[in-house]
């Protein structure tokens, strides 16, 4: 019997037919882990950059800097990446593709990431040996398992000893760059700084589209806070927040069931040992519900020593559920402590201290870090799996307003009768407001109300004759199907309203009733 497709497939397809995304280099093949933004994508994407900006940088003032991509091999091996930046790969002896091992034993062996996160190499053939796990391709054998870095290497210039390396986060563009940045904020702590930029992971075999990317956009921000002095005045704001937690002690007895815990239990009771890891915590959760996702498809995991990256000290992976893949990283939280400034320090020989004074002339200090990390790419895959609906057999994709790649729609109902000319008098009037708006004149008003719902236009403006006796038009609301009609003279500041959540669809105008 024909298996019925799961949200990523019927996603994928919607977004390859309508432009949000799909597989990059299609003509040659395509080739895994790059993925290209069609239209309706990029558009998407950068409102959810928009969204970030707006609801968890600006409040707190972090500053956004840009570097770049390709970093040298001593800042690299500086951070701890050329020695850590590795995974574990077995080869198929029949077919010579390569596998990340301990991925094929979370697949086919039914292991979770927490066990095959400790084993050593020699174990992870074992353990493949014991389940008889086989290439997934040709069925054959796997020999020895050997680590293999993921970072893309290349040379700068054309100096074969001038490693450069594609940067695996951005967030150490900004740690090399912090003395500038210290100074021209006028040395104060706590200072955020952020980055929102492509990073580069050679993944080894990447098979789910955009949710494990070589090329894809972080979003890395470094908190950089007093060791001393570190209490998040702001706390208050988030205290009786709820998480779902998996913690590390019940991992460790094979309890996965979260426990909902409120930031100020959570801080009482030193499961987060930060206060401002507990704030960006709970910010990212909110994030996560404007974006559509409820509290119950979200989890934080905490790390265990052996599963934590080489500098962080405490660390949680915000999880959402995902139909195909299960509980999936959106976000990490790390304190990574001054690892990274000392280790820049150290090898850079420059002096990446902060000054605070006191009664007895003041001393230096390495600022400490709390880093909450994004894969931009996996959230707009988020938005989309959980905006796809279907209402009356018809897809109707529920994003958010303030997410929407188009805005408006503007239909002719006919292609005569100065109706086209109104239709595009709307069209630029609305285009000069700033918003973006989509033009259908093709077809049955009833098929153009379908294109506009499957790519989640969430306002119809229908031009009709009515419009050319008393300047009315009908608005229609991409979730209900409600009709209003409303004053065009009026639209620019309704639409406003609705778009930045102050006027609901019913205050658009007069209801039709049908
Ligand atoms: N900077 C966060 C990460 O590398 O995942």
């Amino acid at each position: 019997m024909k298996q019925p497709k799961d949200k990523y497939e019927v996603v994928s397809e919607m977004g390859k037919r309508r432009g949000y995304f799909w597989q990059s280099y299609e003509i040659y093949g395509g080739v895994g882990g790059f993925i290209t933004y069609g239209p309706l994508g990029s558009l998407l994407k950068r409102r959810l950059e928009e969204k970030f900006r707006r609801f968890y940088l600006q409040p707190l003032a972090i500053l956004e800097i840009e570097t770049s991509v390709i970093m040298p091999e001593n800042v690299l091996e500086a951070s701890g990446h050329v020695e850590n930046f590795k995974e574990p790969t077995v080869e198929c002896t029949k077919c010579k593709r390569k596998f990340r091992a301990d991925h094929l034993l979370q697949e086919f062996g039914e292991m979770t990431d927490t066990e095959t996160e400790k084993m050593a190499l020699q174990s992870v053939v074992d353990e493949l040996k014991s389940h008889n796990i086989r290439c997934p391709d040709c069925g054959g054998d796997f020999n020895k398992a050997e680590q293999f870095m993921t970072m893309f290497t290349t040379t700068i210039g054309p100096y074969s000893d001038s490693v450069g390396y594609g940067r695996p986060e951005a967030a150490q563009g900004i740690f090399v760059e912090f003395k500038r940045i210290f100074e021209s904020a006028r040395g104060r702590l706590p200072l955020g700084v952020a980055q929102i930029g492509h990073a580069l992971r050679n993944e080894i075999s990447p098979r789910q589209g955009p949710v494990r990317l070589r090329e894809f956009t972080i979003i890395d921000i470094e908190f950089f806070f007093d060791p001393e002095d570190k209490k998040c005045l702001i706390i208050n704001d988030v205290g009786d927040e709820t998480l779902r937690f998996v913690l590390a002690e019940n991992k460790l007895k094979g309890i996965t069931e979260p426990v909902t815990i409120t930031i100020k239990e959570a801080l009482n009771k030193g499961i987060i040992k930060e206060e401002w890891q507990a704030y960006f915590m709970a910010q990212a959760k909110r994030f996560l519900v404007e974006m559509g996702v409820p509290e119950d498809q979200q989890r934080f995991i905490e790390k265990l020593d052996y599963e934590r990256a080489h500098y962080s000290m405490q660390g949680f992976d915000q999880e959402v559920y995902l139909e195909r893949w299960g509980w999936t990283e959106v976000s990490g939280h790390n304190y990574r402590t001054d690892f990274d400034l000392s280790r820049h320090m150290k090898a850079s020989g420059v002096d990446l201290t902060a000054f605070k004074e006191s009664e007895d002339g003041g001393k230096r200090f390495v600022p400490h870090v709390i880093e909450p990390s994004f894969g931009l790419d996996r959230l707009v895959y988020v938005a989309l799996e959980y905006a796809y609906t279907k209402r009356n057999k018809r897809t109707v994709l529920s994003l958010p307003r303030d997410l929407t790649p188009m805005q408006v729609s503007v239909f002719p109902l006919m292609n005569k009768d100065g109706l086209l000319e109104k239709a595009d008098e709307v069209y630029h009037l609305l285009v000069n407001e700033g918003f973006t708006v989509d033009w259908d004149s093709s077809g049955s008003i009833g098929r153009r109300y379908a294109r506009a719902d499957e790519v989640g236009t969430p306002l119809g403006i229908t031009i009709d004759y009515g419009t050319l006796e008393d300047g009315t038009v009908t608005l229609r609301d991409r979730d209900s199907w409600k009709q209003v009609r409303s004053k065009l003279a009026e639209l620019p500041s309704l639409l406003h309203g609705y778009f930045c959540n102050r006027l609901n669809f019913e205050d658009l105008g007069q209801i039709i009733e049908r």
